[in-house]
């Protein structure tokens, strides 16, 4: 044994297999928005309305990996990732969101995903991480049902394209955050603070991923889902039922569409719900059957129903309303744990409690953790940065899904969030959660002492892989 391998501890050693990758989105990286016939999303609108997004900034150029892709996968070669997760720009594709497709869009990805497998990485990709086609916007966005046939459509256009490079078609990131901040709190695209409709949103996006799942015969599909662990503040009543409704919302509501069928009785109840919103026959389209849950996890929230409570830190940048749609007395109080630069509580323990508690609470399913990450404030320093935090994030999470893999759950693979730093949607370039820094005057990627870490992790598993599973 090498000193190197001695470093490694055997709880982060992982069955033959296993996808080490990392993950990235399309507004956060690509850039070059009016290029090739590329359509304005939600995104370039929201970005150039003062206000919104801090200090200004916006995705025009973003990390230009439109133009540096190559380069892009050289480091991810380098890194030794046996997969990446990317999305795909609706826009890219179909610039006004439905009819004409536009062919140098879908060029680009075919581009993007050859070059992805000459490496040996396998390409997962995500139809839609928000940058929803303004011209869908403007007849309503989310709340309007029609958004969901439409999504399915441009779905089925980027799976015949793509289906002979894909390894796994996923289809909506994170519904909570398109839904609640988007349409809710504000804080995100298209920056609405409209309830009700925050919840018709979060039930057209349900249903736009069982659609897409429907329209796509790949041989891989997956929805995605942001879990938190969440915890009452003390046993009081009022903090149960602080937890039960926060749960609900942001785990269950989607959790059990997606995985059963059904939306939680509680649920339903706790939230402004139009009549005729549900319609007969949604839900066995919402439950589609997947191959795999993409889980993204970050945190755990504490929460507390006491009146006057007060919020912890990790608010939002912006002038926002509570995307608790029918819980904003609820607040999010501070559980004493270390925070990353967000001043999200650190908390790896949470992610062994999510994906165990998927594993036991719903119909067998394959998972991956699709996002899991931290934001730090880097420090080049001669050349290098030594984000030792960043580094002894990723470790312990990684360690926690070596625990749930113990424990019995069918986890077959970890996306760090993010490949590189990129733009942090309402915190603009204020927030770095990349394993490689990005110089953004100059475009420069350097690797962080977390990826030459995370590299050698990858590289040890590999080594061991024919003996190890
Ligand atoms: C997730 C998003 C991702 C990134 C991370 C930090 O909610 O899916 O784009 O912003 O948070």
């Amino acid at each position: 044994m090498t000193t190197q391998e001695e470093q490694i501890r055997p709880g982060l050693r992982f069955p033959a297999g296993f996808a080490f990758g990392a993950a990235t989105s399309a507004y956060q990286i690509e850039g070059a928005v009016t290029e090739d016939g590329r359509g304005p999303s939600i995104w370039d609108t929201f970005t150039k309305t003062p206000g919104r997004v801090l200090n200004g900034h916006h995705g025009d150029v973003a990390m230009d990996h439109y133009h540096r892709y190559r380069q892009d996968v050289a480091i991810m070669a380098e890194l030794g990732l046996t997969a990446y997760r990317f999305s795909v720009s609706w826009p890219r594709v179909q610039p006004t969101g439905s009819g004409a497709v536009n062919q140098k869009g879908l060029d680009f990805y075919k581009r993007l995903t050859d070059e992805l497998r000459q490496n040996g990485i396998d390409p997962w990709l995500t139809l839609y991480h928000w940058d929803l086609p303004q011209e869908l916007e403007d007849k309503g966005g989310w709340p309007n049902r029609d958004t969901a046939y439409r999504f399915a459509e441009y779905a089925s256009i980027v799976h015949e394209a793509l289906k002979d490079h894909v390894h796994t078609f996923s289809t909506v990131n994170e519904p909570w955050c398109a839904a609640f901040l988007g349409y809710a709190s504000g804080e995100h695209a298209p920056g609405r603070r409209e309830p009700r409709n925050a919840i018709r949103g979060a039930h057209h996006l349900n249903l736009a991923h069982g659609l897409a799942v429907q329209a796509m015969d790949a041989r891989r599909a997956g929805g995605c889902v942001n879990l938190y662990a969440i915890s009452p503040e003390t046993g009081s009543e009022a903090d149960l039922e602080a937890a039960r409704r926060i749960d609900g919302l942001q785990n269950r509501f989607f959790l059990d569409a997606l995985l059963t069928g059904r939306y939680p009785e509680d649920v339903l109840n706790d939230i402004p719900i139009d009549d005729d919103l549900v319609r007969p026959g949604d839900m066995k389209i919402i439950n589609a059957p997947i191959d795999v849950l993409l889980v993204n996890y970050y945190s755990r929230f504490t929460v507390s129903g006491a009146p006057g409570g007060k919020a912890s830190a990790a608010a939002a940048p912006t002038d926002t309303a509570s995307p608790w749609v029918g819980s904003e007395h609820v607040s999010f109080v501070n559980g004493g744990r270390p925070v990353t630069a967000m001043g999200w509580e650190i908390d790896e323990g949470g992610l062994v409690e999510v994906l165990t508690r998927v594993a036991r609470d719903y119909p067998p399913i394959p998972m991956v953790v699709s996002e899991n990450g931290a934001a730090f404030d880097d420090v080049l320093a001669d050349g290098r940065i030594h984000d030792a935090q960043r580094q002894a994030y990723v470790e312990a999470h990684l360690g926690a899904c070596r625990e749930a893999i113990d424990a019995g759950v069918p986890l077959q693979g970890y996306f760090a969030w993010s490949l590189m730093d990129n733009f942090e949607w309402a915190w603009g370039y204020g927030k770095r959660f990349g394993l490689v820094h990005v110089d953004f005057d100059t475009q420069e990627r350097l690797l962080k002492d977390s990826a030459h870490w995370y590299s050698e992790i990858i590289r040890h598993n590999r080594r061991h892989e024919p003996t190890d599973s």
